[in-house]
This record gives structure tokens, C-alpha cells and sequence, in this order.
């Protein structure tokens, strides 16, 4: 049996307020037990978006009552809310400003609307970046001559993982995170998945980009699942949403790599653990540990998802190790395959005084 330590995964939808179809805070948090997460960051691209004190409310209300695992919620940029939130600091896990098109209405195209947020958000707070290619590198550009430390969302191509390294060797403050999915998947598997299945932002991309994000493992500082639930028939429906669920399939497939060679359990525990929880200022789970079967070979199926999503694109691969047990704060909550706690048992980690 090998033990880990509670994973915190710092880019997660739970869709609640709004999609609860899709996923709410007892199905999302209960999938993230069963990935061996014991806290999770939720994205603020939810109907309503969270971008003002009274929809942050509603979400924080919401997971108080249902969450299983521990939970922070970001705040979105919008294009007049700048001033505004700066109050919700203290609450928030972070501010979430979303570049380029994604699920959701939350794009901000105007540079002027960037630089404001820039400014008002309190510099040691953290601020998240969805933004791809061209927009990528204008963002990076404009948080290094601002002196703005940033954090970029799952970065998928070997030019954006090349331009965030290079800054960092110069000593800007970024950080970055990489998802699974880019990890473990390509363009070449979407005849496969199925084009509207395969649907996701930033896209799963060529062969060359998944290898540079393995040579470049020293300047990815998170692995994130981007957990972003869409039910079956949204994915195989007309207008397909982008987003995979990922809490689940995450940690198995980081196992796998390391069985593969690809990846040190050290390097696993700093990505999933000890990172996160440092650039995200996230507090301390007192005894709490994931215990895994480290020998148990088995396939992914979507029907054994704790996740409303209730399919992945991750379908029938084999994987090496399992989550066996989740402890959270020194009671058990997680055990074969079951969540062993009460809805609501989960804690606001912003309301946690430390
Ligand atoms: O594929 C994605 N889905 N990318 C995002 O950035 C958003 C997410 C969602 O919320 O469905
Ligand atoms: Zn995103
Ligand atoms: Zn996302």
C-alpha cells in the first residue's frame, strides 16, 4: 500500500449554481474523494458566473451544504467588476480571467479591461489565466512589464511551455499548470474518442507538444485536471461543449507514468501536492492521507464515475493503482469505493484562520 498525501487539484467546475445536470457540489466533490483529492479549486464559469459578493455567496452557501472534500471558489473578471473585487480577496481562491473562447460567457478581449485587473487584484493574491498562442504571449507580456505575478491554466503546446520557461529563467513570477488530459492524450486519439466527445479548450494537441510538456516537467509547477463535466448527450449532441471529467482518472494515470518511467513519485507529490498548496496559499489537512494499491491493474469505464459526466475520454485504457481510502481531518471518507462522509462535511479553505 503505498500512501500520499491529500492531492489538491486547483482547477476544477462543479457546475453549481446553474448546471447541476452536469455536476454539483456532492457528485464533483465526491468524484475528487474517489481520485484520492482532498481539495479542490472551483472555476467561476458557472449561470450565474461568480463575480460579485452576492454570487460568490451563493456558490460558498451551496458547497457549504454539499461539498465532501475540502473547497475554494474563484471570482471571474468581468468587464466592469475590476474595482469591485478586491473586496471578495480574502474569500476567494484566487481571480479566474478567461482570455480566449471557452464554456461560458466570461471572455474578456479588450486589453485595456486585462491591464485593470491586473492592477486592482492585490499582487500576492493569486490570478489565473486562461489564454492560449498569440493571447498567451500578449498576457505574459504584459504581467512581466506590469511586475503582475500570474499563473497560466492548463498549458497544452510547446510554444507556450517554451515562452513560460524562458520567463521564468529570467525570473518572472509565473507559474503554470498542465492537465491530464494534454499529458495522456493528443490529436491523433480524437477518431477514437469522437470528434464532439473530444471537444475541449485549450484542444488536446500534436504529438510534438504532449513530448514537450514531458521534457519540460521542471517548469510545470501543478498538474490540474481542468475537471469540466458536459453529460453524454451534450458531447454527442449538435453543438458539442468543450470539457472532460478528470478528477477521477488523474491520479491513475499519474501512477501509471511513474510505473512507466515517465514521472517520480517525488515529482507527482510536488504537482499535486506540495505546489498547489504553496502558489495558491492553501492551508494545512491535518492527518489526512490517500491510500493506494499501487499493484491493481484495471481499465477506466465512465459508468463507475462518481461524476454526473458519467463518461471519459480515457475509456477502456489500463491503468496501474487505485485509491483504496481517503482520511480528511482524521475521519475516513473515502473506503472501497464508497464516500463514507455527509454531504457538507467538506470546509471552506478561505474560511479556515491560520
Ligand atoms: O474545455 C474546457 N471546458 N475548457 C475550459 O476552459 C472550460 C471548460 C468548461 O467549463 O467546460
Ligand atoms: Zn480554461
Ligand atoms: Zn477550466
Amino acid at each position: 500500500m503505498l500512501r500520499l498525501p491529500g492531492l489538491i487539484d486547483p482547477h476544477v467546475h462543479m457546475r453549481e449554481p446553474g448546471a447541476t445536470h452536469k455536476e454539483d457540489w456532492m457528485s464533483g466533490t465526491a468524484a475528487a474523494l474517489a481520485g484520492g483529492f482532498t481539495m479542490v479549486l472551483a472555476m467561476p464559469n458557472t449561470m450565474p458566473p461568480v463575480c460579485d459578493a452576492e454570487t460568490l455567496s451563493l456558490a460558498l452557501n451551496l458547497a457549504g451544504q454539499k461539498a465532501h472534500c475540502d473547497y475554494a471558489q474563484f471570482v471571474g473578471a468581468g468587464e466592469e467588476n475590476a474595482a469591485l473585487l478586491p473586496a471578495l480577496v480574502s474569500r476567494a481562491a484566487g481571480l479566474k480571467l478567461y482570455l480566449d473562447q471557452t464554456y461560458g460567457p466570461l471572455r474578456l478581449t479588450d486589453q485595456t479591461v486585462w491591464r485593470r485587473h491586473f492592477e486592482c487584484w492585490p499582487n500576492d493574491k493569486l490570478l489565473c489565466i486562461h489564454a492560449e498562442g498569440e493571447t498567451l504571449a500578449a498576457a505574459l507580456k504584459l504581467a512581466e512589464e506590469m511586475k503582475r505575478p500570474i499563473h497560466f491554466c492548463h498549458v497544452s503546446q510547446k510554444d507556450e511551455i517554451l515562452l513560460i520557461r524562458a520567463a521564468k529563467e529570467r525570473g518572472a513570477a509565473v507559474t503554470v499548470e498542465v492537465t491530464p488530459h494534454h499529458l495522456f492524450l493528443t490529436e491523433t486519439d480524437i477518431p477514437a474518442i469522437g470528434s464532439g466527445r473530444s471537444e475541449v479548450r485549450p484542444r488536446l494537441a500534436s504529438l510534438a507538444d504532449q513530448q514537450a510538456l514531458w521534457d519540460n516537467l521542471e517548469a510545470i509547477d501543478c498538474f490540474a485536471s481542468d475537471h469540466a463535466p458536459h453529460t453524454l448527450a451534450e458531447k454527442d449532441g449538435l453543438t458539442p461543449p468543450p470539457g472532460f471529467p478528470g478528477l477521477e482518472t488523474a491520479l491513475p494515470l499519474y501512477l501509471s507514468a511513474i510505473e512507466s518511467g515517465y514521472l517520480t513519485l517525488d515529482q507527482l507529490i510536488a504537482r499535486c501536492h506540495t505546489n498547489p498548496k504553496l502558489i495558491f496559499n492553501l492551508p494545512d489537512q491535518p492527518e489526512t492521507w490517500v491510500e493506494v494499491d499501487e499493484n491493481a491493474v484495471w481499465r477506466i469505464r465512465g459508468a463507475d464515475l462518481h461524476s454526473r459526466a458519467g463518461w471519459t475520454p480515457f475509456e477502456g485504457r489500463q491503468v496501474q493503482g487505485r485509491v483504496t481510502r481517503v482520511v480528511l481531518r482524521g475521519r475516513e471518507v473515502f473506503n472501497d469505493d464508497q464516500i463514507m462522509c455527509a454531504p457538507g462535511s467538506g470546509r471552506d479553505v478561505r474560511a479556515i484562520i491560520h
